[in-house]
């Protein structure tokens, strides 16, 4: 699980690199917000390899199955036990393998399910939400801001 803020994703990366032998499973938590370069967490930087999910998958030996996931769910609610987290968890990744077991890791957590929201490209458009949730939180004064997706019968 990688949740650094973005300005050490890259050197963190690098550091855990020689760890992370093909099988292993990498979860990019990670969102590129503003704040890296000084600027605000309601909003997120471009990056040209697509999203930080992707440059993750970009900087990890092959073999290892990269996924993101959790991007959209505040850490005060997961690390409060007492508290159901009640929110969907998109999971995106290439490796559908990693995907599946992260998945069945995010549902064994009180109130949060898991959604197969495709392949890691889709990374782009989930970590763009976090800034939104951010900004969710400021609006609403909360810090557990989070989504649910309707619609999609999933049997847990
Ligand atoms: N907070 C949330 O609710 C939330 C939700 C979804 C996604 N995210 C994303 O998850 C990432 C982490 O968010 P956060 O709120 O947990 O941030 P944070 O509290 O500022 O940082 C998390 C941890 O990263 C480590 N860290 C900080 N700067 C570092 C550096 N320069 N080099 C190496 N490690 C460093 C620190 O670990 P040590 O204390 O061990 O040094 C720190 O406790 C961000 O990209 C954020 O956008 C956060």
């Amino acid at each position: 699980m990688v949740t650094v803020p973005f300005g050490a994703l890259s050197d963190t990366l690098k550091s855990v690199r020689p760890s992370l032998r093909p099988g292993k499973v990498l979860v990019n938590v990670t969102v590129p917000l503003e704040t890296a370069i000084g600027g605000r967490p309601t909003r997120t930087l471009g990056l040209w390899v697509g999203s930080a999910g992707e440059l993750a998958a970009s900087m990890v030996p092959k073999g290892v199955g990269v996924v993101s996931a959790f991007n959209n769910v505040s850490a005060e609610l997961l690390s409060d036990l007492s508290r159901k987290v009640e929110c969907d968890v998109l999971v995106c990744g290439n490796d559908e393998n990693a995907k599946r077991v992260i998945m069945e890791l995010v549902n064994t957590i009180p109130g949060a399910r898991a959604i197969d929201a495709g392949s890691l490209e889709n990374s782009r458009t989930v970590e763009q939400l976090t800034a939104l949730m951010v900004s969710l939180n400021i609006r609403y004064g909360v810090r557990s801001a989070g989504i649910r997706i309707t619609g999609i019968n999933l049997d847990i």
